[in-house]
């Protein structure tokens, strides 16, 4: 039987490397669609919380995972030996930055590494972690060759951009469209035939740096945009002008025009990081890339704004940011989720903590944080008290946003969480 045979029979064995934000609700993906799915991570707490059927992850039902687990289909390894009975192979390993703002390809290379040591033919791999065009043909492909196998004859090479949007009830793995682009045509076929059996729609392109560049097109998009959306907010504040109210009555026009909003800044493991991937690989061909440049100035400034408008808040009852007690309610990078990987509350934290305020939060998600030589733990939220300013930086459904002006003396909302409510008290970006 061929790969694709396997595949169409759903004999094929499925392996997930890195069972993070991204693997763990693909693998659950390939297990409901009937394939035999092994995931594989470095980090033993999580092979042994999936294989007691349990999801660490908000979005991946607990339920899901058990009943893949308990039918068979579905089981976590830290022995990458296993990688050798595979078919099919998704490396959903991270790539962040170095502090130099470079590519950190130490997690995709470490995996492939093993690929390398367990690839046999008719096995087709796929990198879903987000990178810099070429990472497949310049990086994969040569490792997996110098075993002597031939990509598109002995084994097959594509890449597939994960679409995943943490805490999205509407768009979730399956009903998101995945772009496939494979190192040859029957690479594309089989990664095409793997894909379009778990996820609804498969947008083929032809090839693997197409599908590498589609996935940093969509992130510098956003990226872009949440920078002019917040040079706009600062503009609006110096002009009196309320930017939520622009946007509002702007998004009201049904053609050519898209709302972003401001913000505390950029936070998560993609829209701060992914645009320099583009920015860096393109700089090896001597171009400047100035959008991605100029948002990233705008976007990383914004916590240091929020601190001003902090203290503008605190001017009003004569205090200094030395000394006042600040609340902040929400630590995530975005709202209802638990990730605060980059999240601008943490920047702003680090700022306040070194002009002397004295500093908690709540975050029904983020039970404790470490940031530095700060070590908080969240109080619940009808347990706030004696504060001077509350700041909201993660807009939480949870939150009783009505109570806070009446509760806190200042709240400063970077949201505009407290839409409608023109208290004095209330200061917004
Ligand atoms: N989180 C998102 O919303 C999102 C969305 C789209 C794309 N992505 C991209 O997907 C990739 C993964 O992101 P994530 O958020 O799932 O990361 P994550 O940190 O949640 O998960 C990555 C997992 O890989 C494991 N790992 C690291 N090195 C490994 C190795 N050598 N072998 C086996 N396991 C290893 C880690 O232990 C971790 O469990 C990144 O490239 C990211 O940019 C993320």
């Amino acid at each position: 039987m061929n790969l694709k045979q396997k595949i169409e029979s759903r004999k094929a064995k499925v392996g997930v490397i890195g069972l993070g934000y991204v693997g763990l609700p693909l693998a659950v993906e390939f297990a409901k669609a009937g394939f035999d799915v092994t995931g594989f991570d470095v980090d033993a707490s999580k092979v042994a919380e999936l294989n007691a059927g349990r999801s660490y992850i908000l979005d991946v039902k607990s339920e899901d995972v058990a009943e893949g687990v308990k039918v068979g289909r579905l089981r976590a390894t830290t022995d990458m030996s296993k990688l050798a009975d595979m078919d099919a192979v998704d490396i959903c390993v991270p790539t962040p930055l170095r502090k130099t703002k470079d590519p950190d390809m130490s997690f995709v290379v470490s995996a492939a590494e093993q690929i390398a040591k367990y690839i046999h033919p008719g096995m087709l791999i796929v990198l879903e972690s987000t990178t810099y065009p070429g990472t497949t043909a310049e990086v994969l492909q040569p490792m997996f060759e110098a075993k002597g196998l031939t990509v598109g004859q002995d084994f097959f090479l594509a890449f597939s951009p994960e679409r995943v949007d943490p805490a999205n009830e509407k768009y979730t793995t399956r009903n998101t469209p995945k772009v496939v682009g494979g190192t040859t045509p029957a690479c594309s076929e089989a990664a095409v035939a793997l894909y379009s059996s778990a996820v609804d729609t498969v947008v083929p392109v032809t090839s693997t740096q197409v599908a590498e560049m589609v996935k940093l097109l969509e992130n510098t998009f956003r990226a872009v945009n949440i920078g002019l959306v917040n040079e706009i907010a600062l503009m609006a504040n110096r002009m009196n002008i309320d930017v939520w109210e622009v946007i509002d009555a702007a998004k009201t026009k049904p053609f050519g025009f898209m709302p972003f909003y401001p913000g505390p800044g950029l936070g998560g493991h993609c829209i701060p990081i992914d645009p320099f991937y583009l920015s860096w690989k393109a700089r090896q061909t001597g171009f400047e890339c100035r959008f991605i440049e100029l948002a990233g100035h705008v976007n990383s400034s914004m916590p240091s704004y929020v601190v001003d408008r902090i203290s503008a808040a605190l001017n009003t009852k004569k205090k200094a940011i030395n000394g006042a007690r600040i609340h902040l309610f929400g630590i995530a990078y975005k709202r209802d989720v638990s990730d605060m990987r980059e999240s601008p509350a943490l920047d702003i934290l680090e700022l306040l903590h070194r002009r002397g305020a004295e500093l908690s939060y709540t975050d029904p998600y983020v039970p404790a944080l470490k940031e530095g030589d700060l070590c908080l733990q969240s109080v619940a939220e009808d347990k706030v008290d004696g504060i001077d300013c509350a700041v909201i930086c993660t807009d939480h459904r949870a939150f009783n946003y009505a109570a806070m002006p009446k509760r806190f003396p200042l709240v400063v909302d970077t949201r505009n969480a407290l839409k409608g409510n023109d208290a004095p008290n209330i200061f917004r970006l």
